[in-house]
């Protein structure tokens, strides 16, 4: 398992290209089992979990491949035109939740699958009854036998979805679902995320027929069948948050290329509020730190501030000049970031899903351990920021999702390096 060695202390400066969004690339991949056609996206992140959904892909028997004269390697051809397999094994599913999302695509064109259950994970126990809930409404049956949700249906037929919370991935599920339904289908209580406005413009492209991509009702009218597509993965608002406090927690100026301000959300106020400063460009964005003032975050579905930047926010906060309470409501064991922080010299205590953190004048170099993919990154901007060396332990996590990670952080003078160590 291999760990990064970080010395300290230096301000970050230069230039860092924001890669496309894990969180979209990975559905719209999804989004390929609904066209015998072939769907082409650029601007996908090499990462862990974007092979783990291809190798589930290519499972199912779509053939992937990559653009013709792709120089970038970002680029990635899906056609799904021969489908010999509806299931989709614990062994491929374990590895990445995002796998349940190829439910609601393969039941819509097949009238079939059996998706192994992707079981609970660090942050929380994630089930996915919304998404089963949604799918049983518009006609499918559906029952869990072995640790598999096995669901079949004649031809689902469009209804009206309240979800009683909004999730990102019931509304995907059941979003792609219904583009090729019979009738109507209206989703009350949606998720509003970039990636799935992302999602719904490729759908779009694709011949599906959706009203209200962004907003908390999405109304879609199924169609007979979808075509092939070329699409462009939104820009990663996760990682370009993550950038922006990497120069706000060291002091220094990067400028960040592919991201629009747009795409950001509460995370852009919020982190000027801190003293960051952020010159707003058409498609990039030039931040620069300074000293760092304490402010209190909720974590909310979009457009509130994103749960997956709590983790970061909250290693900013350490070096705050004042006290600042974090509450996460979103996940209900995403704080683990917490005792590794405290171990390079942070004051934070929690109350139940509150953090209150005290600004400490200085962070020190310590070993710790990375346990999920955003918390890895929280610590990563400790150790940047800390006096002294730090160790982080089982950095996989963070190849889950920050693409080229040390590579981008080298070029921006960091002194980090990757070193392999036997599991
Ligand atoms: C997506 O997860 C993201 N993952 C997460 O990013 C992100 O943190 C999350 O949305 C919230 O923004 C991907 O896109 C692959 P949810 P998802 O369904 O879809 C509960 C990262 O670091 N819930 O919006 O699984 C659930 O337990 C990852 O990149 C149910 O109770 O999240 C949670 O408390 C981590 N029943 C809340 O809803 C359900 O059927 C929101 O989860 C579904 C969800």
């Amino acid at each position: 398992m291999d760990s990064f060695i970080i010395n300290g202390g230096k301000p970050l400066n230069g230039v860092v290209k924001i890669s496309g969004a894990k969180n979209s690339a990975l559905k719209l991949m999804c989004a390929s089992l609904l066209t015998d056609e072939k769907l082409v996206l650029h601007n996908v992140p090499n990462l862990a979990d974007i092979t783990s959904m291809a190798r589930l892909l290519a499972h199912l028997g779509v053939k992937l491949g990559t653009g013709d004269d792709d120089i970038t390697g970002n680029t990635l051809t899906m056609h799904s035109d021969e489908i010999r397999e509806l299931s989709a094994p614990y062994e491929l599913v374990r590895r990445m939740r995002a796998s349940i999302i190829v439910l609601g695509p393969l039941l819509a064109k097949h009238g079939k699958a059996r998706i192994s259950l992707p079981g609970g994970c660090a942050i929380g126990a994630r089930p996915v009854d919304m998404h089963l809930k949604a799918l049983e409404e518009m006609g499918a049956k559906i029952e869990i036998a072995e640790g598999y949700v096995i669901a079949e249906c004649e031809k689902l037929r469009g209804a009206d979805i309240y979800f009683e919370k909004v999730s990102v991935g019931a509304t995907e599920n059941s979003l792609m679902a219904a583009t090729l339904a019979d009738g109507v289908t209206t989703l009350h209580n949606a998720a509003a995320e970039p990636e799935i406005v992302d999602l719904c413009e490729c759908l779009s492209k694709m011949g599906a027929k959706i009203e209200g991509a962004g907003s908390s009702v999405l109304k879609i009218t199924g169609v007979e069948k979808l075509h092939g597509a070329e699409h462009n993965v939104v820009a990663d608002r996760i990682e370009a948050g993550s950038f922006i406090i990497a120069a706000g927690i060291t002091g220094g100026e990067i400028t960040l290329e592919n991201i629009s301000a747009k795409t950001l959300g509460a995370i852009l106020p919020k982190l000027k509020a801190t003293g960051i400063e952020i010159e707003e460009k058409e498609n990039s964005l030039i931040v620069k730190g300074n000293s760092i003032h304490s402010k209190d975050i909720i974590t909310e579905p979009h457009p509130g501030f994103p749960t997956d930047m709590q983790a970061q926010f909250m290693a900013l906060m350490t070096l705050a000049d004042g006290t600042s309470t974090i509450q996460e409501t979103i996940f209900e064991n995403r704080f683990m970031h917490v005792p590794e922080l405290a171990r390079m010299g942070a004051n934070i205590k929690i109350s139940g899903n509150t953090a209150i953190v005290k600004g400490v004048t200085k962070l020190t170099g310590a070993e710790v351990m990375a346990t999920d993919l955003r918390a890895s990154f929280s610590l990563v901007l400790a150790a940047l920021a800390a006096h002294g060396q730090t160790k982080i332990n089982r950095v996989y996590h963070i190849d889950r999702g920050y693409e080229k990670v040390e590579e981008k952080l080298q070029k921006l003078g960091a002194d980090i390096i990757r070193v392999a160590e036997k599991a």
